[in-house]
């Protein structure tokens, strides 16, 4: 694992948007997998400034977001295709057709789940695919005890998402019980994983996913298994790692092997 520590939330935004911009500069027709979140708000806001500023088109990409709400339907200012719509999709030249999120007020939500899957294996698989963190340690829904292997599906959100994530409602009675989520088998598939964390309150489940044991009780150890992920954090959310001197000094070994 790649673990790079940044001076600040705006550091880790400016990295993460420079890691997707290259990825689509280095093959146009990417699949990316999108998170949501107020992590990458900063990074989507960046990736637009690229994209005003450097010769990048995204007229070939698709992207598949990790989650959506169930029972949201997609107009719900709450609902997470509204997010990506309005922090990304349109600001940058994606065809709309060509963004997935899942379907919260899907008539079947199994077979949209299914047919998430299939669509993602049709369009070849995601090659960089941003997460977030849960203070928990989940990534997109997969709460604490998901399986490692899991798929598409619906899971229950636990109380402690729906108190973290009730500050985009307007109370917590309004925030959904359960959410269509990528599965972490599903993550894993992804060529390559991008992390980004920032503040206190991620520094217990950076630790944790890190450095401590693979467990379905946190579901970010579960990038341990994957052989090409990069962790970007700022200082606050990397101050639970125990090894975070030899994290730094990798990446000043890395920046000088790269002016050979
Ligand atoms: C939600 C999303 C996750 C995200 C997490 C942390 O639970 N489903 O994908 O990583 O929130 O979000 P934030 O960046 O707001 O702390």
């Amino acid at each position: 694992m790649r673990i790079v520590i940044q001076p600040d939330a705006a550091a880790v935004a400016t990295f993460a948007a420079m890691e997707i911009a290259n990825q689509v500069k280095s093959k146009p027709s990417s699949c990316l997998g999108l998170a949501t979140g107020g992590t990458p708000v900063g990074a989507y806001r960046e990736l637009i400034r690229l994209y005003k500023s450097i010769p990048i088109s995204f007229a070939n990409v698709n992207t598949f977001n990790l989650d959506e709400y169930v029972g949201l339907a997609a107009e719900h200012p709450c609902s997470y295709r509204r997010f990506m719509n309005e922090n990304l999709f349109q600001h940058i030249d994606i065809p709309l057709e060509q963004t997935f999120v899942p379907i919260g007020d899907a008539g079947s939500l199994h077979g949209e789940c299914l047919a998430y899957e299939e669509r993602i294996r049709s369009l070849g698989g995601i090659d960089l695919q941003l997460l977030g963190i849960g203070s928990d340690g989940h990534i997109a829904f997969n709460e604490p005890g998901s399986s490692l292997a899991s798929r598409t599906r619906v899971k229950t959100l636990t109380q402690l998402t729906r108190t973290d994530n009730a500050r985009f409602f307007d109370s917590i009675e309004q925030v959904p019980k359960s959410a269509i989520t990528m599965g972490i088998g599903t993550i894993l598939e992804s060529r390559s994983i991008l992390l980004i964390a920032c503040g206190a309150g991620k520094a217990d489940a950076i630790a944790a996913a890190v450095e401590g044991p693979l467990s379905a009780a946190l579901p970010a150890s579960s990038l341990q298994l994957h052989p090409c992920v990069t962790l970007v954090v700022d200082q606050a959310a990397a101050a639970g790692m125990k090894r975070a001197d030899y994290y730094r000094m990798s990446e000043a070994e890395r920046a000088r092997l790269e002016q050979l």
